[in-house]
C-alpha cells in the first residue's frame, strides 16, 4: 500500500515537474518559397522537439496580412514566446507593441524588421548586406571588374531582397565597367527566377552581352539556369552565376559546371533562436540586439565538401 502511494506520489510530482518546464511558443514563418526556408522550418520543428518546447506554427504563405493576424492570435493563446520571421521589413510596430503589452517577449528570426528594437528582445539572423558584399567581390574578381550583370530580386520590402540589393551594388559601384542593365524580381522561388529569365532572355536577344546572372537566392537562380539550358545557353560557362543560400541543390548545379558561386546562409540555427528564447524565459537579460549568423561564400572548389555537409537533402 505505501509503495503504491510513494509511486502515485512521485508520477504526480514528476508529472507538474514538465508541466512547469513546458514552454509554449508562437512561430510565425515566411511560407515554404525556397529550399533554405523549407530545411529552416524543419530544424526549428527539430530543435523545439529535441527541447519539449511546444511550437505553435503559421506558414504565412508570403502574405505579410496573414502573418500579423498569426502574431496576433499566438497573442490571444497567451504563449510564452513568440518567433517571428518576417515576410517584410514593415508594419510591425502596431502588432509588437501589443505583444509587448501582453507581456509575450518576441524574438525576430532570420529577416530584419523596420521597427524600434525595444520592441523586441533580439534578432537572430545573417548580414544581408554582407551576403550582397561578398556575391559583388566574388564577381569583381572573377571578371576582372569587366562585366555586364542581370539581377533576379528577392521578394520586394523583404529584408534580404533589399540587403543583398544594396550590398551587391556597393562593391559594383567602385568598378567603372560593372554594370546592372536587368532587374526584376523572382519573389524567391524558382519558378520565379524561370519567369524573369524567360523575360531577360528576349530583351537581350539571348543574353547577347551579358557576363553574368546574379540572384538573390539560390533557388531563383536554379530556375534560371533550367530557362537557360532551354534556350541553347551554358550558365556557368557562357553566363557566370552568383547566388545566395548555399542549397543542396546549387553544389550540385556546380558539379556539373552549371553555377559559379553562391553565398551560404545557414539554415540550421534553431539552436541559437532556442537559445536566446530559452536564456530569456529562464531570466537571462544581457543579449545583443542582434545575434549575428555569420555567411561565407563557396564555389565549385569546396561544392562537393559543401554537399556532403548536406548529406540525405
Ligand atoms: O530570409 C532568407 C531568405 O529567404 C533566403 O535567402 C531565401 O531563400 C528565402 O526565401
Amino acid at each position: 500500500m505505501m509503495r503504491v502511494l510513494i509511486l502515485a506520489l512521485a508520477m504526480v510530482f514528476a508529472v507538474r515537474l514538465t508541466a512547469a518546464s513546458a514552454e509554449t511558443v508562437g512561430f510565425s514563418q515566411v511560407g515554404a518559397e525556397s529550399d533554405w526556408r523549407t530545411a529552416f522550418t524543419a530544424d526549428m520543428q527539430a530543435e523545439a522537439k529535441a527541447r519539449h518546447i511546444k511550437m505553435e506554427f503559421d506558414d504565412a504563405q508570403g502574405s505579410a496580412d496573414r502573418q500579423i493576424a498569426a502574431v496576433r492570435q499566438f497573442i490571444s493563446d497567451h504563449v510564452d514566446a513568440i518567433i517571428i520571421a518576417p515576410v517584410i521589413v514593415t508594419g510591425w510596430t502596431a502588432v509588437l507593441k501589443e505583444a509587448q503589452a501582453a507581456h509575450i517577449p518576441v524574438f525576430i528570426a532570420d529577416r530584419s524588421v523596420d521597427a524600434d528594437p525595444s520592441l523586441y528582445v533580439a534578432r537572430i539572423g545573417n548580414d544581408t548586406n554582407l551576403e550582397g558584399r561578398l556575391a559583388g567581390a566574388w564577381l569583381a574578381q572573377a571578371t576582372r571588374g569587366h562585366c555586364t550583370i542581370v539581377e533576379i530580386q528577392g521578394t520586394p520590402g523583404s529584408a534580404p531582397a533589399i540587403g543583398r540589393k544594396q550590398g551587391f551594388a556597393t562593391i559594383i559601384a567602385q568598378f567603372p565597367d560593372m554594370r546592372i542593365v536587368r532587374s526584376e524580381t523572382g519573389n524567391f522561388t524558382s519558378d520565379g527566377g524561370r519567369q524573369v529569365m524567360e523575360q531577360f532572355i528576349k530583351s537581350t536577344n539571348g543574353l547577347k552581352g551579358i557576363c553574368a546572372v546574379w540572384a538573390h537566392n539560390d533557388n531563383m537562380l536554379l530556375g534560371a539556369i533550367e530557362t537557360m539550358k532551354a534556350a541553347g545557353l551554358s550558365p556557368g560557362k557562357d553566363v557566370l552565376t552568383v547566388s545566395v543560400d548555399g542549397v543542396p541543390s546549387i553544389y550540385r548545379a556546380m558539379l556539373a559546371g552549371e553555377a559559379n558561386a553562391s553565398v551560404e546562409v545557414k539554415s540550421d540555427i534553431g539552436k541559437y533562436i532556442f537559445d536566446v528564447v530559452d536564456g530569456y524565459l529562464s531570466g537571462k537579460r544581457d543579449y545583443p540586439k542582434w545575434v549575428v549568423i555569420p555567411s561565407d561564400l563557396h564555389t565549385p572548389e569546396d561544392a562537393a565538401q559543401m554537399l556532403s555537409r548536406h548529406a540525405g537533402q
